[in-house]
């Protein structure tokens, strides 16, 4: 279980991008936050592994505090999959990223090649497995940065806008992955119908706080609700989609 209370961060020009926030994700949900640019989204995400400690309140992940003390603990239970592939992979082998997490953890290798090769085989990159992450297309290099991600099993798994750039196939690919995923999955996306697919809940952000949550269908459904949030329906659920010609 998540749980953030009464959480403020400021950036260190004076921006409060986290005002007061407070949310509860339950082990085993898949959860969507969604807003408009600038909500905090990305901001509360950074606070999940510890990148960004509050100013004010606290997070706690499965009981433990998130603090300097404990950081390597909750990066065991956290993975995150940064919103632009090129954060996550650095080394000038796709393979040699793959294996830095678990190797850097400490993991057996033996075991971890054989997690990497299954993992790899599965996104369709275990041919691609010696190129420089440089040379892949953009939905190439968001499945590595999945796999850098997924090889470490981690227990609870968050994703900045994973679909930007996926063209329609990889994103029902991935759409596929995320739900055959039984970790706790938490997901910001402005792809409303990618979070009517893969989260059973959603949690509506402005101005850095919560301002709804509920079930999917409920939220995603509600145009007022999303109107006054800055959001619009998922295209699914507009009247003129699909459009008839
Ligand atoms: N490095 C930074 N320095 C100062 N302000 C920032 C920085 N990064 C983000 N912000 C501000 O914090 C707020 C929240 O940003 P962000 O979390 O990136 O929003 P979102 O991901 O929802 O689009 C915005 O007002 C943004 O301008
Ligand atoms: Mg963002």
């Amino acid at each position: 279980m998540i749980i953030a209370e009464e959480v403020s961060f400021f950036y260190p020009d004076g921006t409060k991008a986290l005002d007061n926030l407070s949310l509860t994700i339950l082990a085993g949900e898949s959860a969507g936050i969604v807003g408009a640019n600038g909500a905090g989204k990305s901001t509360l995400l950074n606070h999940l592994n510890g990148y960004f400690l509050p100013d004010d309140g606290k997070i706690s992940i499965g009981g433990l505090a998130i603090n300097k003390k404990n950081i390597e603990t909750i990066r065991q239970q956290v993975g995150l999959v940064f919103q632009n592939p090129d954060d996550q992979l650095f080394t000038a082998r796709l393979y040699d990223d793959v294996l830095f997490g678990p190797l850097n953890l400490g993991m057996n290798k033996q075991d971890v090649d054989a997690a990497a090769e299954q993992l790899l085989r599965n996104l369709g990159l275990w041919e691609l497995r010696d190129k420089p992450p440089s040379h892949l297309s953009q939905g190439q290099k968001r499945f590595a940065a999945f796999a850098a991600v997924l090889v470490m099993q981690p227990p609870i798994l968050v994703m900045d806008e994973p679909t930007s750039d996926l063209d329609p196939r990889n994103r029902r690919k991935l759409i596929n992955l995320v739900n055959t995923l039984q970790s706790t999955k938490i997901t910001v996306s402005h792809d409303l119908d990618f979070i009517w697919d893969t989260c059973n809940r959603v949690y509506i952000m402005a101005e850095g706080r919560i301002t709804a949550h509920g079930a999917t269908r409920e939220i995603l459904s509600n145009r007022e609700l999303l109107e006054a949030n800055g959001l619009e329906l998922p295209l699914r659920l507009q009247p003129d989609f699909p459009v008839k010609i």
